[in-house]
């Protein structure tokens, strides 16, 4: 079976083609045209640019992603969550080939796509069946939850960030130290040459008896600190490198304790990372070690898959066919079309 997968839920314009047999998955292609230059200049993305860069990109990227073939089996789109203007581009796009291919069309939560997108660089899909049940952190631009995960769609949130999501953390940080966007790769970059224990940033909601986060007070935290700073001409290389690390370090003893505290309280075997922040090796370091001292494993995607794509989008909608049967034995020729049935949802929830 070919899947096309298609994602547009922010600023990238991503189409994949991935292939499942035997059990195994196949990833064929993988076209992920980014709109990080276009929205350089504004510091953040917009949304009304966003939309038609996706609308001028997206033909040439499903062209390219599709190759020689001429129609997939499936066809699995983000149907949420995300920006509603550029999730739309995506959604209509796919309802049209589904229309005129009479493929067959599946919605996907974009943080299902996260979430399983470990598995994308594995051999069997069997093996996620001894990883379970596992506890996941996404942790994207948008998002910051822990999710008990049960099964294939079985999934129970436990917790989440009660404001900014870690990913949009970073991206104001550097923002307020004139780094550039996006701030995640550019923050962790700074932090090789940086103190982490230079500065004591709060670590807000780590003692709270939840599993819910909170990044808006640490940010403030960081733009009093430089605020506080500049008029003495103190914000030097290094002290900008220290406030990344010290900044970067708070960030993760949270993320980590309370990961690590539910793996405990839910007895899992695993720990799942995903999302783009998932890219920050701190964070996967501090994961692995704690999850070996638990003696679970630690599933995290490669680090060219952590950011948005359409892959994990293909590898969601095959887990989102609506039986085993179908999925073990494919889809059935006479598979009807479904496109009038699906749109796009800003506000889509996991669980
Ligand atoms: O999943 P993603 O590509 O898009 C969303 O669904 O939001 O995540 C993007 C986020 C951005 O906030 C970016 O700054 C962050 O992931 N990010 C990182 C790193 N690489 C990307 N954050 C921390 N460290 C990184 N190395
Ligand atoms: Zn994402």
């Amino acid at each position: 079976m070919k899947i096309l997968g298609i994602e547009t839920s922010c600023d990238e314009t991503a189409a994949s083609l991935l292939e499942v047999k035997n059990g195994g998955f196949n990833l064929l292609s993988n076209v992920v045209l980014s709109q990080t230059e276009i929205h350089k200049k504004y510091g953040g993305i917009v949304p009304e640019v966003a939309a038609r860069a996706h609308l001028e990109a997206i033909n040439f990227v499903i062209a390219e992603a599709l190759g020689k073939t001429i129609k997939p089996d499936l066809i699995a789109v983000t149907k949420g969550p995300g920006l509603i203007t550029s999730l739309a581009v995506g959604v209509q796009t796919a309802k049209t080939l589904s229309y005129i291919w009479q493929a067959p069309l599946i919605g996907v939560n974009h943080l299902a796509g996260h979430l399983w997108s470990f598995l994308l660089n594995r051999n069997s899909q069997f093996e996620i069946l001894n990883s379970l049940p596992a506890v996941a952190l996404i942790v994207s631009g948008g998002h910051t939850e822990l999710v008990l995960v049960k099964g294939i769609g079985k999934y129970k949130l436990i917790g989440q960030t009660l404001d900014d999501a870690a990913g949009e953390a970073f991206d104001k940080v550097a923002k307020m130290l004139g780094l550039g966007y996006p701030g995640g790769p550019i923050v962790s970059h700074f932090t090789l040459k940086g103190n982490k224990d230079k500065i004591k940033f709060p670590r807000p909601m780590l003692a709270s008896a939840d599993f819910d986060f909170s990044f808006s007070g640490l940010k403030t935290s960081v733009k009093y600190f430089i605020r506080d700073l500049l008029p003495k001409g103190n914000l030097s290389q290094q002290m900008i490198c220290d406030i990344c690390a010290s900044f970067q370090a708070a960030v993760i003893e949270v993320l980590a304790a309370k990961t690590v505290w539910a793996a405990e309280k839910y007895k899992v075997k695993s720990i799942i990372l995903g999302g783009g922040v998932s890219a920050n090796e701190e964070l996967a370091q501090r994961l692995r070690f704690k999850a070996q001292n638990l003696n679970i494993n630690c599933l995290v995607p490669e680090k060219w898959l952590t950011g948005d794509n359409a892959a994990m989008i293909a590898l969601a909608g095959y887990f989102n066919l609506p039986s085993p049967r179908l999925r073990q034995t494919g889809l059935k020729k006479s598979s009807k079309s479904n496109w009038k049935k699906l749109n796009a949802e800003a506000n889509l929830r996991l669980v």
